[in-house]
């Protein structure tokens, strides 16, 4: 049976229940509720009047105004729920952020249902900031989300599903008892946010992080609770190193060793690694290791080294994301805020900026070194028409259009076939930064076994165009290939950004 998804007829009513106060059980945790307050926040349905030829239409987005990162994805009763960072009142990061909600059933076509958490309390009424969702087992979800308290503290905040039966969660009530974290001696309150996905650890205790910064180090700081409402620090965090900044946006799970199924991200035994993923300097960056409950720590194979070597999720727009696991399809699904390069002014002007990543599924490769993530399979559902092209001869500089397809969104699988690879320069893999040799070497440069690729939003003129190019090389052990995009040439309103 499909359960179609439509807006409730009802919903109206229930906006008028604005300060509703009273006692509820929910998750068999006592909860007080309070109306979230988002009735009074602009509304999102507005849709923008003109046709904008360069808006995505394959990526998440609400339907105008600033997104930013991707909050609490999560299957539930048949629906798929992602919520985001969300500033109700422009194109711009605001004063006051919130957690805006929509629901899918193929993570690729979404509904959008008014918010979900609104700044309304003290211990949240300078925002609702990033957060996680954990599914108690036979209780449903509860949220964790970071509030910006009245003295513009970051405290960490509980809010649970107003009616676990319905499948689109779409009240949510605060916990009375908020705030359920408030900073710990030497985190500073501008230092201490994000809470993660809990996990169940082997001692039945639930341990959750949040990203911090503390004494000169970037850290996961350990909570652990014994029935998700009372939470006392671990003396250590679960890891720390001076070679980062502040921690955004922490993320950690286990991912199995032999399969590219996902696991849930209590399951701990001898098949799965652990991914602890941190967004730093404006990156995502991730370690694979192991984690060891009995003592509370994550030992990674390889630390982060604060340089260009750690692994990241994506060298291009990306940041502040977050996994979840999908039971349905038994995968690990990875979710990523595009944060786009426009200036302010012109996000202002056409009405909206940013948007969520493609979903990915993502796995450990079987080198156990590094994660692969591949757009999920639902993604076929996009596919239009089909415009194919074969044995196109690219001599040196020559150039050809790909015709009838909308610029702007097409899904390209193409197939470079190279007659003399012997002649691909040499490159030491391990003393070369790959997002600095794109640079270095951009479109525009000449080497030996590249540039190729596609010239994508391109003007007729080629003034305008972003180029998504490769190179070859000759590596230690075998070819190595450098893919690159070269925005240098993506807008003629501002050259040279
Ligand atoms: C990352 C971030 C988070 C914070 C949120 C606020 O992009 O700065 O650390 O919770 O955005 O919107």
């Amino acid at each position: 049976m499909t359960l179609v998804l439509k807006r409730q007829e009802n919903m109206e009513i229930l906006a008028v229940l604005v300060g509703l106060f009273c006692v509820l059980q929910s998750n068999g945790i006592e909860v007080e509720a309070l109306e979230n307050g988002c009735q009074n926040f602009q509304s999102h349905t507005v849709m923008l009047q003109e046709q904008q030829s360069y808006r995505s239409s394959f990526h998440f987005q609400p339907p105008k105004n600033w997104l930013n990162d991707p909050n609490g994805p999560m299957w539930y009763k048949g629906v798929y729920h992602l919520f985001y960072q969300y500033n109700p009142y422009g194109a711009f990061f605001g004063d006051v952020m919130i957690w805006a909600h929509s629901v899918s059933h193929d993570l690729i076509n979404w509904i959008h249902l008014n918010h979900a958490l609104c700044p309304t309390e003290p211990y949240d009424i300078n925002s609702c900031w990033s957060g996680s969702a954990t599914t108690l087992p036979g209780k449903g979800p509860v949220i964790l989300y970071t509030g910006i308290d009245a003295n513009h503290c970051q405290v960490q905040n509980m809010a649970l599903p107003k009616n676990l039966s319905d499948p689109l969660l779409e009240e949510w009530i605060k916990f009375a008892q908020n705030p359920i974290m408030t900073p710990p001696d030497g985190v500073e309150g501008n230092n201490f946010r994000d809470p993660t996905t809990a996990w169940l650890s082997h001692d039945g205790k639930w341990s959750v992080i949040i990203g911090g910064w503390s004494n000169n180090q970037g850290m996961a700081i350990l909570y652990r609770s014994e029935d998700f409402v009372n939470w006392t620090k671990n003396q250590d965090p679960l890891y720390s190193t001076e070679r980062t900044g502040m921690w955004e946006c922490p993320d950690f799970y286990p991912v199995s060793v032999n399969s590219t199924d996902g696991v849930d991200t209590s399951v701990l035994n001898e098949g799965v690694k652990h991914v602890m993923k941190a967004g730093f300097n404006s990156h995502d960056y991730y370690m694979i290791g192991t984690y060891v409950p009995e003592m509370e720590k994550y030992i990674p194979d390889n630390d982060f080294t604060g340089t260009s070597m750690d692994l990241r999720y994506d060298h291009g727009k990306f940041y502040a994301s977050k996994t979840f696991f999908d039971s349905v399809k038994n995968r690990r699904i990875l979710w990523g805020w595009v944060n786009e390069s426009d200036s302010r002014e012109d996000d202002m002007e056409k009405g909206w900026s940013g948007l969520q990543s493609i979903p990915r599924h993502i796995w450990l490769d079987r080198s156990g070194k590094q994660l692969v993530q591949w757009p999920i399979e639902e993604i076929s559902k996009l596919h239009g028409k089909k415009v194919s092209l074969f044995h196109k001869k690219l001599d040196s500089g020559s150039i050809f259009e790909v015709q009838g397809i909308t610029a702007s969104q097409a899904d390209v699988e193409v197939v470079f076939e190279l007659p003399e690879l012997q002649q691909a320069e040499f490159l030491n893999p391990t003393a070369v930064d790959p997002q600095l040799l794109c640079t270095d070497a951009n479109a525009s440069i000449k080497g030996r076994l590249g540039p190729f690729g596609l010239l994508t939003l391109a003007t007729k003129d080629l003034t305008e165009q972003t180029a998504i190019f490769f190179r070859i090389f000759k590596g230690l052990k075998g070819y190595l290939v450098l893919m690159c995009s070269d925005p240098s040439r993506s807008t003629l309103r501002d050259e040279g950004r």
